[in-house]
């Protein structure tokens, strides 16, 4: 049986503030964990996952084995800049603690640009795990400032003081 999702994640997809019918987007999406958590909140609504590790997306499958089979998740072998997402638009893009956002925000936003519906968003999460304790709020800062190289607009900056470490969102929209 699958064990209790981490605190971080629950307070993630509680961040995404998920509408039933929303299309959405997971990019690197590891074990799936946030996945099975938002295809509870959904009817009509369905979840995309993309993670460059084939072992990942097996792992992720065979935990959303019941969504996948019911149309809810599409889970995809595939990295962000590679991966074939049709004409689909998402109302809501999100990561969580993946590099590409960090390290070419540039480029992976410009991808996620690309699939977000007219009044879509991108949710950004890390975790303070690298971060000096009381320091999230820098970390956060920094997100924000990779947004914005992007010319994505910050719509809001959320710091949670979590177990074992606090984690931080930044909210953003193309211009
Ligand atoms: C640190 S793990 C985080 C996994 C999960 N989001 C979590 O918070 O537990 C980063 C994940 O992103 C994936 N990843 C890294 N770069 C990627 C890219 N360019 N496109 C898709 N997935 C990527 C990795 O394979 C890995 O599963």
């Amino acid at each position: 049986m699958a064990s209790r999702p981490s605190e971080r994640f629950v307070w993630a997809v509680d961040t995404l503030a998920l509408d039933p019918t929303d299309r959405v987007l997971e990019v690197g999406c590891g074990h799936g964990v946030a996945v099975s958590l938002v295809c509870e909140r959904l009817t009509s609504g369905q979840i995309t996952a993309v993670d460059r590790s084939e072992k990942m997306i097996e792992m992720a499958a065979r935990r959303n084995r019941a969504h996948v089979a019911g149309g809810r998740a599409v889970l995809q072998t595939a990295a962000l800049e590679n991966a074939d997402f049709g004409a689909e638009r998402f109302d809501k893009v999100f990561a969580f603690n993946v590099a590409p956002f960090w390290l070419q925000p540039k480029e992976a936003l410009e991808i996620v640009r690309r699939h977000l519906a007219p009044d879509g968003a991108v949710y950004l999460f890390w975790d303070a795990r690298h971060t000096q304790p009381g320091r999230a709020r820098d970390l956060a800062a920094r997100l924000s400032e990779r947004i914005r190289l992007a010319e994505f607009s910050v719509d809001q900056v959320l710091v949670k003081d979590l177990r074992p470490v606090a984690a931080v969102c930044v909210i953003g929209r193309p211009y």
